[in-house]
């Protein structure tokens, strides 16, 4: 048995208004909602139970996925009736667990796509005896965030918050949003309060000796907090810059990897569709038209002649000959 948490409950501010209806984790990135991606890249990895850390409009979870069957995996759902916060919603969830104390349990941001290895981040974390594991990435503007130091043999050395000075970046590996924690480290975390991961959780860890090893990793990272990173994401799992067993041998995907057309969509012949575009069912897209990198959401309509790039479109319709460049419409 292994257990995860998955956290699908932050409310996606940054992406609003597409996040007023749909909660972040459940936006369609690469033809499926970012969960399902996350769940079959869990199952693939050997995970057998995922618990959903739900808040934010709950019960779409509980629709799209219900028991996790279709997944091969057992699924639970938590809920939090006020938002807890990254490190209160995995205390809840984790009270759901049936880990032994010394078990690994991965826990999983629900905006992330990655390429890492999850199985080797496993076994890494383990033959290290650490008791807290933390997949870091490098990026190339560390500004932006929080920063996470780590000594020669990879063990964490602090926290630190975003820098304000040019000597305050003093590495450029970040945290990239998937833990692996042993469960009486999660029993740790208050309950029923508001609790971040990041802020709180983990420094004060390391602060108590915790040995944390960060598992830095090369490969694909993107977290799919913005409009542009959701549409940027969703044309590098279609590419297959970002892996998901979802797209894997799907029989709606070009071969070239241009575009995933679902069949119960209607694209005219004349049409160029292309840069990891995806027309979802119940789409049309007229003649003429040109489909660049963009999602083309379920009844979406693209107008004859239209040319649309690097957009999300999530609801109504581009006129005849219309020219739209990174938008989102909903
Ligand atoms: P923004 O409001 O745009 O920052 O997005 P967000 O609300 O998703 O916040 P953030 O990107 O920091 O969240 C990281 C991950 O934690 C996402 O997968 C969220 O769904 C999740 N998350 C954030 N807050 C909570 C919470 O209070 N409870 C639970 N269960 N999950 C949360």
């Amino acid at each position: 048995m292994l257990e995860s948490i998955l956290l699908v409950g932050g409310q996606g501010t940054r992406l609003r208004p597409l996040t007023l209806t749909t909660p972040k984790p459940m936006l369609e990135v690469g033809g499926y909602p970012v969960t399902a991606h996350q769940l079959a890249r869990a199952r693939e990895a050997g995970v057998t139970r995922v618990i959903l850390g739900t808040a934010y409009r709950a019960e779409v979870f509980g629709d799209a996925f219900g028991d996790g069957s279709e997944f091969g995996l057992r699924l639970d759902h938590s809920f939090e009736p006020e938002p807890l916060g990254t490190g209160g919603g995995i205390a809840q969830a984790g009270a759901m667990l049936e880990s032994g104390p010394d078990d690994p349990v991965l826990v999983f941001n629900g905006d992330v796509l990655t390429g890492i290895d999850i199985a080797q981040a496993l076994i890494s974390w383990q033959n290290s005896g650490a008791d807290v594991g933390l997949y870091l990435v490098r990026v190339a503007n560390p500004r932006a965030y929080g920063l996470v130091p780590t000594d020669e043999q990879g063990f964490v050395t602090a926290f630190l918050e975003k820098p304000e000075h040019e000597r305050e970046i003093v590495t450029d590996q970040i945290n990239a949003g998937m833990y692996i924690m042993r469960r009486r480290i999660i029993d740790q975390i208050p309950r029923g309060e508001v609790v971040s991961v990041e802020r709180d959780v983990f420094p004060k860890l390391l602060a108590s000796g915790v040995k944390t090893l960060g598992i830095v990793d090369e490969g694909y990272w993107r977290d799919l907090g913005t409009p542009a990173a959701l549409v940027k994401g969703s044309a590098d799992l279609v590419k297959g810059l970002a892996p998901s067993p979802l797209l894997k041998e799907n029989p709606d995907l070009r071969e070239d990897g241009s575009a995933l057309v679902f069949s119960e969509s209607h694209v005219a012949p004349d049409t160029e569709l292309s840069g990891g575009s995806v027309v979802m069912p119940g789409a049309v897209v007229e003649a003429g038209a040109c489909v660049r990198g963009t999602v083309v959401g379920r009844g979406v309509r693209v107008g004859a002649g239209a040319v649309v790039s690097d957009c999300y479109l999530a609801h109504g319709e581009v006129a005849d000959e219309a020219r739209l460049t990174a938008e989102v419409v909903c």
